[in-house]
């Protein structure tokens, strides 16, 4: 059936625009560049980390990776963020979540240079997404949703939106971006959480459904209207006797009951996943060319 949404196909589309950028600033003598941080060692952050490194290098983007141990202090990791805000190499900071308990992330990223924030996530480029300033950094993955809805040719103007799930990474921004006047959004958004009463009712009506609260396969074939457009951000694991690895990887969505219902559906893994790493490169070379003018 080929309703797939081929999110791979698609960072690779814009891979090669930002490869492009890479090269034209390269040109003028300014190497765009990402810092990642690391604290401590959570199995995925150590796997997303490696990618993303691995990605802005094959790109032209120079990156590197501070591990630090679990026991660093919050003061230590503002320090080393502090260096990082003043070291005009670093166009982009990003410090991986899951942080140890300690340390409160919203403090640590409030500390990261606005100008810098290739994440999304200082309340300064919050703000501005909801006050629908362009002029700030999108977080990646709602970012990258956006894209794969726009470069799909899924009608936006006056589509009904469920979002399901409020985190600060994902339901909260890609409410804000798809509520915004203008091209590309103009949507009604439903924002679905814990405390909504009737969940299914709201997905039956919505012309697009964007999972991404964390829970598996909740997302069923009754809940989805035929013809809707269905886009899974989940990674969940879940145990799996028969995997190696003793667990395996599933969406929100129950994805094969979900298919031949759906518009169009992106594929988990495949979907949503490539293009977190494309809209990070592509704001990482954003901000190199706005801190080149
Ligand atoms: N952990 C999971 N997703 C993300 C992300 O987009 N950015 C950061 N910094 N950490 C994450």
């Amino acid at each position: 059936m080929q309703n797939l949404i081929d999110g791979r196909a698609i960072a690779g589309e814009i891979h090669a625009e930002t490869a492009a950028r890479v090269v034209h600033l390269r040109s003028r003598g300014i190497v765009p560049g990402l810092v990642f941080v690391r604290v401590g060692e959570d199995p995925a952050s150590q796997v997303y980390v490696g990618m993303k490194e691995k990605k802005s290098r094959e790109l032209g983007i120079h990156s590197e990776t501070r591990v630090l141990p679990e026991s660093t202090t919050q003061t230590e990791l503002l320090a080393l963020v502090a260096t990082f805000n003043a070291d005009p190499r670093w166009h982009g900071i990003l410090v991986q979540a899951p942080l140890p308990r300690h340390i409160d992330q919203a403090t640590v990223y409030a500390a990261v240079d606005p100008r810098k924030d290739v994440d999304g996530f200082h309340p300064i480029n919050v703000g501005k997404l909801l006050l629908g300033d362009a002029g700030g950094f999108v977080p990646c993955t709602p970012g990258g949703v956006h894209e794969l809805l726009v470069r799909s040719h899924v009608k936006l103007d006056g589509a009904e939106v469920v979002v399901l799930g409020r985190g600060n990474i994902v339901g909260k921004p890609m409410a804000s971006i798809l509520v915004q006047k203008g091209r590309h959004a103009n949507c009604t958004v439903t924002v679905c959480h814990s405390g909504t009463r009737d969940i299914a009712a709201h997905c039956r009506r919505a012309d697009i459904i964007v999972a991404a609260m964390g829970v598996p396969e909740f997302v069923r074939a009754p809940m989805v209207r035929e013809g809707a457009v269905v886009i899974d951000v989940g990674v969940n694991r879940v145990p799996d006797a028969s995997a190696k690895s003793g667990y395996r990887l599933v969406g929100d969505v129950a994805f094969g009951e979900v298919q031949p219902k759906a518009g169009l559906i992106t594929p988990n893994p495949g979907g949503v996943g490539p293009m977190t790493i494309a809209m990070l490169l592509a704001n990482t070379v954003r901000a190199a060319e706005l801190a080149g003018q």
